[in-house]
Formats: C-alpha cells, structure tokens, sequence
C-alpha cells in the first residue's frame, strides 16, 4: 500500500502548475466516442480515473494514444457496446459513456458504476432522462442493459441538476434526431467545457443564457477536432486551501479564472489576499486566519462538494468556530474521523461539520478513504507538527497527476 509522506509544519512558497482538470476530461473523452475520426484532447491530465477510462474505450475497439501530455481517441472503429467490468466499477464516469454509446451503437451493457464512497449515487435521473429520449432501460440491480431504435430529441426537465446525468443526456441528445430542450440542467464549468468541445466537432448546442436550460439540435455527424483540456478547478482549490490552512505565499499558474468565486469569497473573508494575473493567481495568506461561520456547499455557483474536505482542514486553522453544512451528498465526512486522529476536534451532527479551530495538528499515520478526503489529508500535514503519513494514496491518484511533486514546489517536504 502506498503512502504520501509529508515532512511537518511549513508555510508554503512557491508556484505550482495546475494539471489539466478530471472532470472535464472524462465526460469529453466519452463524447469523443461521438466522433468518428481522431479527437486530439491537449493537456489532458494523467490521472488514474484518465487511464482507466483509456482502458475502457481501447476494451470497446477505439485507438488511444499519449502523444506527451496530449491525448488522442480514434473512434471511428468502435465495436461493442459491452464495457468491461473491471473499469467499471471503478469509476462513477463510467455511467456517461451511455449516451454516446447508445448514440453510436443504439445498445449498451455495463455494471453499476463505482467511484468514490461519498454516500447514496443512483443513477434514476440518468435512466430517467435517457428514456424519455427513447431508450429502453433495464436494471437487474448489478447491471445496466439499455438500448434504442433510434434517440429521438424532446423536452426534459431533470428533478434535480445533476452534473453526471446532464452530461449523459447532453451526449445522448447531439446523437438524436430532432431538437432536446434540457431543463432544469446543472451549470458547472464541466458542462460548458463539454458543449464546448462538441461544438468544436460540429453540434449545435445553446444554452440560454441566465437560465439552466440548454438545446440541442441533435444528428448532425460530427467531424475531428482539436481541443485543449481547461485547467482543473478542484485541484486549484485544494491548494489555495492548503496555503489557507499552512499560510505563505504561492502562484497557481494556470488558475482557472472566474470558476473558483465561492472559495475565493470565503478565501478573502478568512484574511486571505488574491491577485489574478494573465497566467494564474496569487495567493497570500501570512496574517492571521479567521473563520468565515458557516459554509454550505451547493450546486455551481455555490462552494463545491469536493473542496469540502480541503476547506475542513483551513478551518481547523483558523481562530473561531465554523459550520460546514454538506447538502450534495450525505457521507462525505469521512475524513473527519482522520482529522480528529490528528487532534482537529471535528463534530459531525447530521449534513453538519463543527469545527473549533485554532487546534495544535499533530502529525499521524491517517488513511485516504476517497479522492478529495485524501488530498485534504495532505493539506493537514502542513499544518501539523511532526511527520504526517497518508495511507492509500492510490484514491488521491485518482484526481491529482502527483500531489508529492506539487507541494514540493510549494516548498513542502512530501515524498
Ligand atoms: C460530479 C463530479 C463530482 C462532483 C459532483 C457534484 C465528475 C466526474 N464528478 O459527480 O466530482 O462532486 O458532480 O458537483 O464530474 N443524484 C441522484 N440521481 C442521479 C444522479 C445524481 O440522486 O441519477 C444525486 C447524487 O446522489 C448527489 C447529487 O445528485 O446527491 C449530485 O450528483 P451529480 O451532480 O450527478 O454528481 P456526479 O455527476 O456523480
């Protein structure tokens, strides 16, 4: 089992490049499945959940290849819709390779998806969706069978915005004939990035503006393209994090501008100064750290779920008690148990966090149980006394190209 291992107490100085982002390249790598030619994905991270997906789309007969941090996917020989298990259920963003294999093929089979234990992850919003643009679902409780005669575009009101299920029906819908109004449709970056791409390829994809509502005007054959994998938000975000939580001055090259407003408010009301430049963000934090109250994470434009754990660790830093409230998914305080290892004095109470602050870490021998949970644990060893070592490290690989190399050029001691 591999650890990260990281030195003690120290402020962070230094700039750090952030890696292209995971959640925009997994759903453009499905839609390239919607490409019969090569698709050319640049800056693509490589990431644990990126090769898996490479596996599954090499499994069902397309040509991948690494042409340094470039990525290239030639679709245009894709066989079966039967994706193996083994990937599968390693990664929830195996659900979203539906849409466009249905799009392309008209059938799919594959077992639920896994990922990380962070609570209930149905996937009804999904089938839900996929069936009122005409296709015919089947779950045994272990398996997904789905398959179509032909998608045909509609009017679809989501009952709740999901990220995944919005992606899914996004990839079905440029598949189908006809026009698909999508209502109610989730506004993270990921999803402009994703209609990005396929418009880059030849869809003709709307979204109304101020509004969470997207058209689609579905069938037209898509055609090759080149195009660049936006930089990681999530990743940002932990680091601004850790500099919040170790103090010291440190540059993220890349930052991705304007997509990181909610942290950057709490980020500025815990003491924190910032300053954009042409190529990333400052981040100073050498005064004192306040807490900012109560947190509550939401869909975008709210604060993110997955910088939840991060933030757990800047405010265990900070003078003042802090409420950090998770409404997106109901167990993803599991790495509270981990911070109290190392003498945070979390409470959780419900979908609550109470966090104390202002309390002396102690470096521990901790366990990773999931991707952001992992990296947030990383984020503790800076601020505690004596030698932090995570366990499981494989989780954070999952999401980070290599957190080690990162904080050192932050000037961490983490092998
Ligand atoms: C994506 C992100 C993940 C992020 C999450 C929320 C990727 C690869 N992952 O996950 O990092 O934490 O968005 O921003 O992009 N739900 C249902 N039924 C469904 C689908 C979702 O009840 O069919 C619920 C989920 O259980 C959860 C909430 O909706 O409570 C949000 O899930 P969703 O937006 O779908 O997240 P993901 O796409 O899985």
């Amino acid at each position: 089992m591999e650890s990260v291992y990281i030195g003690g107490k120290t402020p962070l100085y230094g700039e750090v490049t952030i890696q292209g982002s995971k959640n925009a390249a997994l759903p453009i790598m499905a839609a390239a499945l919607l490409v019969p030619g090569v698709s050319v994905l640049k800056n693509c991270p490589r990431i644990a959940d990126v090769e898996y997906m490479c596996r599954i789309l090499t499994h069902i007969g397309c040509q991948v290849c690494w042409r340094g941090k470039d990525l290239e996917i030639d679709a245009s020989s894709l066989n079966t819709g039967q994706l193996p298990m083994e990937y599968v259920t390693r990664m929830r963003s195996s659900v979203m390779l539906m849409g466009p294999i249905l799009g392309r093929l008209g059938e799919v089979e594959l077992n639920h998806p896994g990922g990380c234990v962070i609570g209930d992850r149905p996937i009804d919003i999904h089938l839900k969706a996929l069936r009122r643009l005409g296709v015919c679902c089947e779950d045994d409780g272990v398996g997904l069978r789905a398959c179509s005669c032909g998608l045909c575009g509609t009017t679809i009101t989501l009952d709740f915005p999901s990220v995944g299920a919005t992606e899914n029906v996004v990839m079905a819908a440029v598949a189908a004939k006809g026009v698909t109004c999508l209502k109610n449709a989730a506004e993270e970056p990921e999803i402009k990035w994703l209609c990005a791409f396929l418009q880059a390829a030849g869809a003709e994809i709307r979204k109304v503006e101020n509004g969470n509502l997207l058209i689609i005007e579905g069938g037209r054959t898509l055609h090759p393209c080149c195009f660049e994998i936006p930089a990681d938000r999530i990743v940002a975000g932990t680091y601004l994090c850790a500099c919040l939580a170790a103090g010291g001055k440190i540059f993220l090259e890349r930052h991705p501008r304007g997509e990181n407003g909610a942290l950057r408010e709490i980020a500025l009301c815990m003491g924190a100064k910032l300053r954009d430049t042409d190529k990333g963000l400052w981040v100073e934090r050498t005064g004192e750290l306040i807490s900012p109250g109560m947190v509550e994470t939401g869909s975008y434009p709210g604060f993110p779920t997955d910088l939840q754990s991060p933030l757990l660790v800047a405010l265990s830093a900070a003078r003042g008690e802090s409420i950090l409230r998770e409404t997106i998914f109901n167990g993803r305080f599991r790495v509270v148990e981990e911070l109290n290892r190392m003498g945070a004095e979390i409470q959780v109470r419900g979908n609550a966090a109470y966090i104390p602050g202002r309390k002396k870490l102690t470096g521990a021998r901790v366990c990773a149980q999931e991707l952001r949970g992992g990296a947030a644990l990383v984020a503790a060893g800076l601020c505690a006394q004596g030698e932090t070592v995570v366990q499981n490290r494989h989780y954070i690989d999952r999401g980070y190209e290599d957190i080690c190399r990162d904080m050192r050029l932050l000037g961490a001691e983490c092998r």
